[in-house]
């Protein structure tokens, strides 16, 4: 059972001992993949990914999941569209990647010539599932993709370069640095309603209505329906909050459904 502040004392730990900077990255690496299979510690990630925009809902980029003033590094979620791809860039610290959700491919790249305008070539490339992690070292050339077509999510660890800004790292953009398309809260709210409706117990049911809260009515619907085996009343409750969201023929046809629901109901419990 590991929790997000276990992973911040098991990182500190690995950056205050004596190892080299490829080392340290590779033990990190194997970290985060164990912590990546742990029930707990994707609820904990979720728990704080979540307060973050219940907290800061309009700021972008979004606020790191956690930040160790003190060990220079913070953790981040990111949240990949559907066929999103960005450009090859290359940052000034190390870094690690684990996979949150979904699948993402890195390439690595080759650089010869000008160093300002170099031409690249693809070195490596790497799919990665969920649950996986690598890391990369200062200065390697990659470019982030999600060739599936759902979202997926990526959990960092990045070093910093600059004490005073230490969830950031410098990086270099080769080509634009482009712009994620669509509403990334919506779409974080997509991947934890998925994430968090395989996982059974009061925990992630209390995250699920966090999520409901701050969804959009697409994920919304999806967790009325992936919540009425295990609780109907609350998926009832959920539901009604719904209906007042939606207008026209949609309002109408879930209005019916939810008389017919609370006869259910009301019928289960006489
Ligand atoms: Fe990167």
């Amino acid at each position: 059972m590991f929790k997000l502040v276990d992973l911040e004392k098991s990182v500190t730990a690995i950056l205050s001992s004596d190892l080299g900077i490829r080392e340290k990255a590779s033990e990190i690496r194997l970290l985060v993949q164990e912590m990546l299979t742990d029930t707990s510690f994707l609820m904990s990630c979720i728990d704080q990914a979540i307060s973050n925009f219940e907290q800061y809902p309009n700021l972008r980029p979004h606020p790191p999941l956690f930040i160790s003033m003190e060990h220079q590094f913070a953790v981040h979620l990111i949240y990949w569209p559907a066929g999103h791809k960005n450009s090859p860039h290359m940052h000034s610290t190390w870094g690690t990647t684990g996979v949150f959700f979904n699948e993402i491919v890195i390439e690595t790249f080759n650089t010869a010539g000008n160093s300002e305008n170099p031409e690249l070539t693809i070195d490596n490339r790497f799919d990665a599932k969920r649950g996986e992690a690598g890391y990369l070292l200062p200065l390697c050339v990659h470019r982030v993709s999600n060739e599936t077509n759902q979202p997926s999510a990526s959990l960092h660890l990045f070093g910093t370069d600059d004490k005073n800004e230490p969830a950031q790292s410098s990086t270099v953009w080769y080509g634009d640095n482009v712009g994620m398309p669509g509403d990334s809260k919506a779409r974080a709210m997509g991947i934890f309603c998925e994430m968090l409706i395989s996982i059974s117990g009061d925990q992630s049911k209390g995250l699920l209505i966090r999520v409901f809260a701050l969804a959009c009515n697409e994920t919304k619907l999806r967790i009325v329906k992936g919540i009425s085996e295990r609780d109907i009343e609350l998926s009832y409750q959920l539901s009604v909050a719904l209906e007042q969201e939606l207008v026209g023929s949609d309002r109408a046809r879930l209005s019916a459904i939810n008389q017919n629901l609370a006869q259910k109901i009301k019928g289960s419990i006489h």
